[in-house]
């Protein structure tokens, strides 16, 4: 049976699933390294939830919660389930656990962006609810 959990504590097998899965979310996605494995688990403002088979990490997602002056909100990144376990419903259990715990939490709002050749996403968050805001999104690079 698939759970879905919010990962708390950091162990080496959890971070080498991470690792595998993102290749699946990103062509461009780099391994995590221990040390910001850690980090994105015990950061107050950060959810990172993962969907187990047994004890093996098969899909995972991550809410970030922010306070701004207009309120609380959330977004969701890096949402991916390995491509063995897709079309069980887990993406969607995963992304209902995130709006849950962000309105336990009294966001306002949960935003995400997802391109549109991501298809089986984007019909998943329609179907969810999500709907889509006209807007322009900019990205500054950092890091490349
Ligand atoms: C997008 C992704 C996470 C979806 O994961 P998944 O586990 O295969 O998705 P699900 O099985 O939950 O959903 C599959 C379908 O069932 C629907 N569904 C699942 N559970 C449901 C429920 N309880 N009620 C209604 N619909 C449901 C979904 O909306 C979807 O519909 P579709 O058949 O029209 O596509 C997965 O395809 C993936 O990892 N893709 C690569 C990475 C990626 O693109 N990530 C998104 C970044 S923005």
């Amino acid at each position: 049976m698939i759970k879905i959990q919010q990962i708390r504590a950091a162990n080496k097998e959890d971070l080498a699933a991470v690792n595998r899965l993102l290749p699946q979310l990103s062509a461009d996605a780099r391994p995590m390294r221990p040390a910001d494995y850690r980090s994105l688990i015990r950061s107050k403002s950060n959810f990172f939830f993962a969907a187990r088979d047994g004890g093996k990490i098969v899909g995972m997602a991550t809410l970030v919660l922010m306070q701004t002056p207009t309120g609380w909100r959330g977004w969701i990144e890096d949402v991916v389930v390995d491509g063995e376990y897709r079309g069980r419903g887990i993406g969607w259990r995963l992304s209902k656990t995130l709006i849950a715990a962000a309105k336990k939490r009294k966001a306002m709002n949960v935003k995400l962006t997802s391109r549109p050749a991501r298809r089986a996403a984007n019909r998943l968050y329609r179907k969810l609810g999500f709907k889509r805001k006209i807007t322009n999104v900019y990205k500054f690079n950092i890091r490349y």
